[in-house]
């Protein structure tokens, strides 16, 4: 079991037995030594069980037979998107298997789940000041940031200019792609008078790159819609210095790249030591988490001293990829996902995340109006297209506060174009929302889970960032109340949003980077 270095800010910690998993709730006792170690942070918000009205989707109620049969066609239709207590068990276990075969030599080559060694092994100890830059790419906006750190404080002070990310960007040539990055930096370094010294750069890159050290990352595969030519294979942060190469005015040392689930780790951790995963729902989802050194077999290079664990970036969103969770996917996930960029790939991700929710919606909408039972089987012209119905609307229709309130569901009806739908057709719409929210709580809640038991402290932090768990009105109660049902008794676990981990914790990754160098032994 692993167990904290009292108020030791490194992410060091002292391995006393095993931490393999055993199984949830009702198979895992952690080991009493565990237990019994002190834990240094007093204010500590357990998480209760919590089951309210919308934690569960809700059929409307007929008030004719037409309507009862519609809702009968309509609960067939949806009827696989509830889950059960065994599904979740069955998946928080195959999550922790798939998990445990990306960290295993002999198993890394098959897993779908290929738990990334990051390298990084520590936070600040809170001593770091100075100015940093990071750069964060990885959804439909890239970010360029200055951080301020201030010793002895755990607040830092950012500036930060945002530029969308145009589709040609995305599938364009990935030296257009870094160039842009590029002219970005300059441009901000230029409106904040900044050119003249060096800076040292961390770069929060949100793809799966397999990383050898802690400044070197070679992208595995694109997700997210990007499918830039020319990056795949390569070492990210070789592209980016060629790029910054051919800015003479710029003086940059690009000291660490990262993902946004491990800046997030880093950002939490910076104000909660306890913190040990960091999970995004975003436009993407993923979780990094702190693993024993011991069980991590894909350590390159040489071990740096003292250091008993290291950040995994999990790369989740790949869990199903070889059919584990078929067992769960509807037509409408396989038809998503045979039109999509990257079929057959990033399944868990294409259940849970920003990118995928409204348009999986959009499929079971479309199919409940060719049934009869929505809008009167009108074809409606804005929900045929690909992508006309963004996972924000999701958000907005489940944010009116009671099943009975039309505000926000009339708003989006009126941006959709649709102008007949009776109170009968909201609440269906509103119903398939909620199907399809309330599953990808609970598969997320299960995947947090699954690490929360894996990392086996009697208590843990989890930082969660990302629009998805931002916005949606009710998916974090949802997902709590699936994650504390899958957790042993014995753990406390709390999660708490840390917000732009993708700038505060790129800026930390290369505060320590200088640090960290100086531990390695040969
Ligand atoms: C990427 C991850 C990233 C996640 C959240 C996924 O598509 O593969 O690297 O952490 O999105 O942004």
């Amino acid at each position: 079991m692993l167990k904290t270095e009292g108020r030791n800010r490194s992410l060091s910690f002292t391995y006393t037995g095993s931490s393999t998993h055993m199984g949830s709730k009702i198979l895992r006792q952690p080991d009493a030594e565990h237990l019994i170690q002190p834990f240094p942070i007093k204010e500590f918000k357990e998480e209760n069980e919590e089951v309210d009205d919308f934690a569960l989707p809700c059929l409307p109620s007929p008030t004719n037979p037409k309507e009862a049969k519609q809702i009968r066609i309509l609960e067939q239709i949806t009827s696989k998107f509830h889950l059960t207590d065994a599904h979740l068990m069955h998946i928080e276990k195959r999550m922790l298997d798939e998990v445990n075969r990306g960290l295993g030599k002999a198993t890394n080559r098959t897993a779908n789940v290929k738990s990334f060694v990051t390298y990084v092994h520590e936070i600040p100890s809170g001593r770091e000041s100075g100015q940093y830059l990071a750069l964060d790419l990885g959804g439909t906006n890239f970010r360029v940031i200055l951080v301020e750190l201030e010793a002895g404080s755990r607040s830092v002070k950012m500036k930060a200019c945002k530029h969308e990310v145009s589709q040609k960007l995305m599938l364009g040539p990935g030296e257009d792609l870094f160039d842009f990055m590029t002219g970005c930096l300059v441009e901000f370094m230029k409106d904040h008078d900044l050119h003249g010294r060096k800076y040292h750069l961390g770069f929060t890159f949100s793809f799966p790159t397999r990383q050898r050290q802690l400044d070197r990352a070679e992208l595995t595969h694109w997700t997210k819609g990007y499918k830039n030519a020319g990056v795949e294979g390569q070492d990210v942060v070789t592209l980016l210095k060629r790029s910054i190469n051919k800015r003479p005015e710029l003086d940059i040392q690009v000291e660490a790249i990262l993902n946004d689930t491990t800046g997030c780790l880093l950002a939490c951790a910076y104000k909660r030591p306890e913190c040990a995963i960091g999970i995004i729902l975003g436009t993407g989802t993923n979780a990094s988490y702190v693993e024993d050194m011991n069980h991590v077999e894909l350590y390159e290079g040489p071990r740096p001293r003292g250091c008993k664990s290291v950040v995994i970036n999990t790369e989740w969103g790949a869990f199903g990829n070889t059919g584990s969770l078929d067992i769960i996917r509807t037509r409408y996930d396989h038809d998503m996902d045979s039109n999509s960029l990257n079929p057959g790939k990033q399944v868990y991700e294409k259940l849970i995340s920003g990118m995928y929710l409204g348009e999986l919606t959009r499929y079971i909408l479309v199919h409940a109006i060719e049934l009869g039972i929505l809008f009167d089987g009108e074809a409606q012209t804005l929900l045929s297209v690909p992508g006309g119905f963004p996972t924000k609307y999701i958000s907005e229709i489940e944010a009116d506060p009671t099943r009975s309130t039309f505000t926000n569901i009339k708003q989006v009806m009126l941006e959709l174009d649709i102008s007949v739908a009776t109170d009968f057709d909201l609440q269906v719409v509103r119903y398939i929302c909620e199907c399809v929210s309330t599953r990808a709580a609970y598969l997320a809640g299960a995947g947090v889970a699954s690490l929360i038991n894996k990392v086996a402290r009697r208590r843990v932090t989890v930082g969660m960032d990302g629009s998805l768990y931002k916005f949606h009105p009710h998916l974090d109660r949802r997902m709590r109340s699936a994650t504390r049902r899958l957790v042993s008794d014995c753990i406390q676990f709390e999660m708490v949003l840390s917000e732009d981990g993708s700038g505060r914790g790129a800026a930390l990754a290369a505060a320590v980077a200088e640090k960290q160098r100086k531990k390695f032994i040969d």
